[in-house]
């Protein structure tokens, strides 16, 4: 099969949270499995173009006004040869940021840039004469391409191609002025806002669910919560128009990269099942360069997340309501907080940072010290208020590192709670998300650590074995390429409509 990923995201080009490993490890597996995989992207400016090669041919995308031309790079994925094509655009994506200056922050012409992206889908294909069985879009910078195939390219060479749209996060739907609806309409069609308008703005998310032939979200359980209105952002009423055509599919980990025993990061330190000790030895190594008492009786709680909303920041970290400050000062406990997003909880953390000895923060993005608190902590703690799946936590119970996290979305498929009784699990769920709740359940792993140390012990090494593979989550995927592929075979494109 022939199969296009659009993304904004891959790692290791470009990442700011799970859906770049996705796309990189989905694509992967596909490939192995023996299919004829390639990813387009933005070249942003950090990818540097001199580790690219440029290819001779230069494509030129209508996009509202005019046609904008754009270079094309090319690269593989590290170590297996997937390609991955960059659209190179200097006034676009020739700045610092992927979707914005700051993380918190959007810039004013998303829009465009990613309207630029998913248009460029179909002239790139054209230009490699190469037209695919799948474009398989990701989040709402690339759903469009999923409206554009069904409005425009169905009628020209894209007859039998099939749109699918993975929701990896429905909290972002690239909401924007009605105004930039003719970057995505044709000029023949400027009135016509059909499948693009949500409650008077511009959705790019809205576009992509209306007009994917198959959509797909990453965890089981989101796929119903999104269905809800607690979960749906809105989108709930149409999610569920659409349901017979949505499917959880639950993320895989890529083991070659978030493995203790391979693991370059914690080298010499690595470590295993069999051979737990090289953990002890993270963990204080760790603590010294964190700057956080030496001690391995303690146990060391990791956060590594985008500080934003949905993983539980304002429970967490809020200036006086927040739990972590009580929790710091009434337990024997240790923080390892990685992080960036909202100014006002990176400000906080360090306020945290400078008045707590056991508590600490480290501002940015850093993918080295991400590896190491995954090997050096003993919890991973994530009180999201919605987790589409997780990959924090899937990474964490292959370190060893247990989760305590909130029982939604994909951390309810990936974790199972502690059963006192038995002395099992592989990690500890709450419901309800308050100060007050985190608290107690921090209260509760407490318990546990420091009064049943082998029930620890004995879910660590339940957890260590657990696998969540790619190859099973790719064969999930193959199901629903044919699964849409069957059906649009029977629909002649003269009768799609939007
Ligand atoms: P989300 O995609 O919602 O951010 P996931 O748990 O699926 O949540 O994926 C988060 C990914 O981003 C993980 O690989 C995690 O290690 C990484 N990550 C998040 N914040 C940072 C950071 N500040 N530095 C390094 N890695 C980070
Ligand atoms: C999103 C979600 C996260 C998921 C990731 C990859 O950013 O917030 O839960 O694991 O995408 O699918």
């Amino acid at each position: 099969m022939r199969i296009l990923m659009v993304t904004s995201e891959v790692f290791p080009f470009a990442k700011t949270g799970g859906l770049a490993d996705v796309a990189s490890a989905l694509s992967r597996e596909l490939k192995r499995m023996g299919h004829d995989v390639r990813i387009l992207m933005p070249r942003y400016y950090h990818i540097d173009r001199a580790s690219l090669r440029k290819r001779d041919e230069a494509l030129g995308i209508w996009l509202g006004r005019g046609e904008e031309w754009t270079a094309v790079y090319e690269s593989e994925l590290p170590g297996d040869g997937v390609p991955v094509y960059f659209l190179d655009h200097e006034r676009y994506y020739g700045r610092d940021g992927i979707y914005g200056a700051r993380p918190d922050e959007g810039f004013k012409d998303n829009a465009a840039r990613f309207a630029l992206l998913s248009r460029g889908a179909f002239q790139f294909c054209r230009m490699l004469h190469w037209i695919p069985d799948v474009i398989h879009c990701h989040d709402w910078p690339s759903a469009p391409a999923c409206y554009l195939l069904k409005k425009e390219e169905r009628w020209r060479e894209f007859g039998k191609t099939l749109g699918v749209l993975t929701i990896h996060n429905l909290g972002y739907q690239g909401v924007f002025s009605l105004e930039d609806a003719l970057y995505l309409q044709r000029e023949s069609d400027r009135f016509n806002l059909s499948g693009l308008e949500f409650a008077g703005a511009l959705n790019f998310l809205k576009a992509g669910i209306i007009c994917a032939d198959e959509i797909t979200t990453v965890s089981p359980t989101y796929a119903g919560e999104i269905c809800r209105p607690e979960y749906g952002f809105g989108l709930d009423g149409l999610l569920t128009y659409r349901r017979s055509d949505l499917t959880g599919i639950l993320n895989g980990a890529d083991y070659s990269d978030w493995n203790p025993e391979t693991d370059r990061f914690l080298a010499p330190d690595n470590y295993s099942l069999d051979s737990i000790a090289g953990k002890a030895r993270v963990k204080k190594k760790l603590q010294a360069r964190l700057g956080l008492p030496v001690d391995s009786k303690v146990p060391l709680v990791g956060v590594v997340t985008r500080l934003v909303e949905q993983k539980g920041v304002v429970e967490l970290f809020a200036p006086v309501q927040g739990a972590l400050y009580s929790i710091c000062r009434d337990m024997a406990v240790q923080f390892a907080v990685l992080g960036s997003g909202e100014k006002w909880c990176e400000d906080e953390l360090e306020h945290l940072n400078s008045r707590l000895g056991n508590l600490a923060y480290y501002r940015g993005y850093n993918e080295e010290l991400s590896h190491y608190i995954q090997g050096g902590s003993d919890f991973c703690l994530m009180p999201s208020r919605y987790e589409p799946c997780g990959l924090s936590q899937i990474y964490s119970l292959a370190y060893g590192s247990l989760p305590i996290a909130r029982a939604t979305g994909g951390l309810v498929d990936t974790v199972e709670n502690y059963d006192q009784s038995a002395g099992r699990g592989t990690g500890f769920l709450f419901n309800d998300l308050s100060p007050h709740v985190l608290y107690q359940v921090l209260g509760w792993v407490m318990d546990t650590w420091y009064n049943r140390r082998d029930h620890i012990r004995r879910m660590r090494r339940i957890a260590m074995k657990k696998r969540f593979l790619w190859e099973t989550s790719a064969q999930a995927y193959l199901g629903v390429y044919e699964k849409g592929l069957t059906k649009i075979k029977g629909t002649s494109p003269g009768r799609v409509r939007v």
